[in-house]
């Protein structure tokens, strides 16, 4: 492909979906264009957007673009990060190596397949338990609040040391996080609370250390002491451990929540599929990477800005441009999946980038993937008749947050008999 800085008018990210499960039908024909093409961002700047699995792998496996979000612009945000929020400090999603390595080697070995096995049975058991009480509440439900959002909910509070009783408090505050329209007041605001509820729980965990990861972490390595201001054995100050924190209790929550309640949509939309995932066992790890590369609940993509003037996907880039990576675009491409519009639990798992790719890809993959393999089977056999209570268009979607979903998924089922 030739190289060209695209005289095309810039224009705002597609944002529109015309049916619940696919990303907005606009990215189908921008990866036919080919390569990147102008983005016009709330901002008033203009960057470029990139469309094919090709292209987006590319970008963020490319050094020459930065994660910083003080130098990014939002495609669904009019107002920036500001370039000395405080509370950037221990956000190592928006770091970039060698600084962001750091923190991936510290966290690395919590969140590994292996280091995360003996979870499996807490989390079958906290299933089990929501399971049951669903039943004993009898139908309908709503299977956001009574399934999908507790499940992983409850798990990164157990596994990160908080107590699941705040819930109500730091799930409203990164609700405001997520949601797109507010204000720039209402968004600090939230950020502040947050923020000062992690630091009061590092400071805890200083005076009461318990065995989950943020006191270890606040123990550093071979539990050193540590103090305010200072450095764990680990590495780590405590505000930057309050970011840590922060970044793993909001990223835990919101994107496996998502994923359980819009994939049971999905199954129970399509009958045949949910069937294999009640019935075929073998066959759940390739159910789960479908659903992730169907859904990609990240649904505006990934940021990430060219620290050089550079050339990728056909395009002149210059040094300070926002690029977005369209994951739920990258994740339909023909030219990587074969029939890409179709939910096929049976498909070899190819290279889906829902988790994101390179340095940056996804810390809790295992995790979330972990709660989805228990979760959707055992739902599924707890109620086999389990489907909607309502008309589908009466599915509240999630149009208004960054991570895409269901609001509330009304849900309904037979008793059993006897
Ligand atoms: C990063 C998606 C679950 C923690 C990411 C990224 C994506 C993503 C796309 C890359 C961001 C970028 O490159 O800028 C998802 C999805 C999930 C999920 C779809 C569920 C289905 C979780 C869970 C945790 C978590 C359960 C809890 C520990 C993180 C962290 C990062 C991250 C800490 C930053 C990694 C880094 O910058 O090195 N996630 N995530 N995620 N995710 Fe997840």
């Amino acid at each position: 492909m030739s190289v060209t800085s695209r005289a095309s008018a810039p224009a705002p990210l597609p944002r529109h979906r015309e049916c619940p499960f696919d990303p907005p039908g606009a990215y189908a024909e921008l990866r036919e264009d080919g390569g990147a093409s102008r983005l016009a961002f709330p901002d008033g700047k203009v960057g470029w957007l990139l469309t094919r699995h090709e292209d987006v792998t590319r970008l963020l496996a490319d050094d020459r673009f930065s994660s910083d979000r003080r130098r990014t612009s939002s495609p669904v945000h009019a107002f920036p990060v500001r370039p000395d929020d405080r509370r950037m400090v221990g956000s190592f999603i928006g770091m970039d190596p060698p600084e962001h390595t750091r923190y991936r080697r510290l966290l690395s070995k919590w969140f590994t397949a292996r280091g995360l096995r003996g979870l499996r049975p807490r989390i079958e058991e906290i299933v089990e338990d929501h399971l049951a009480a669903m039943e004993r509440a009898g139908p309908p439900a709503d299977l956001v609040t009574a399934f999908a959002q507790p499940i992983p909910s409850l798990v990164i509070c157990e596994l990160l040391g908080v107590a699941y009783e705040d819930r109500a408090d730091f799930q409203r505050w990164a609700t405001v996080l997520l949601r797109l329209g507010r204000s720039e007041e209402e968004v600090y605001a939230a950020r502040d609370a947050l923020w000062e509820y992690m630091r009061g729980l590092i400071d805890a965990k200083r005076q009461r250390p318990d065995e989950a990861l943020l006191s270890r972490l606040v123990g550093g390595e071979h539990g050193a002491p540590g103090g305010p201001g200072s450095a764990t054995a680990a590495g780590l100050t405590d505000e930057e451990l309050t970011g840590v924190g922060l970044l793993l209790l909001v990223a835990g929550h919101e994107t496996t929540a998502n994923m359980l309640a819009l994939g049971t949509y999905a199954l129970l939309r399509h009958p045949e599929q949910s069937r294999g995932v009640r019935e075929r066992p073998e066959m759940i790890d390739h159910a789960v990477e479908e659903l992730l590369r169907y859904l990609t609940i990240v649904q505006f993509g990934i940021v990430r800005v060219a620290r050089e003037d550079l050339e990728i996907a056909g395009a002149r880039v210059r040094a300070g441009e926002t690029v977005v990576g369209a994951l739920a675009s990258a994740n339909r491409d023909a030219a990587r999946f074969a029939a890409p519009d179709t939910l096929d639990i049976a498909r070899e798992p190819g290279d889906q980038i829902a988790f994101g790719h390179g340095v940056h890809q996804c810390l809790g993959q295992h995790l979330a993937r972990m709660e989805m393999r228990t979760a959707y089977p055992a739902l599924l056999r707890r109620f086999p008749t389990l489907r909607l209570a309502v008309p589908p268009d009466e599915v509240p979607l999630r149009h208004d947050m960054l991570v895409y979903g269901v609001h509330r998924l009304p849900v309904t089922w037979d008793r059993a008999v006897g």
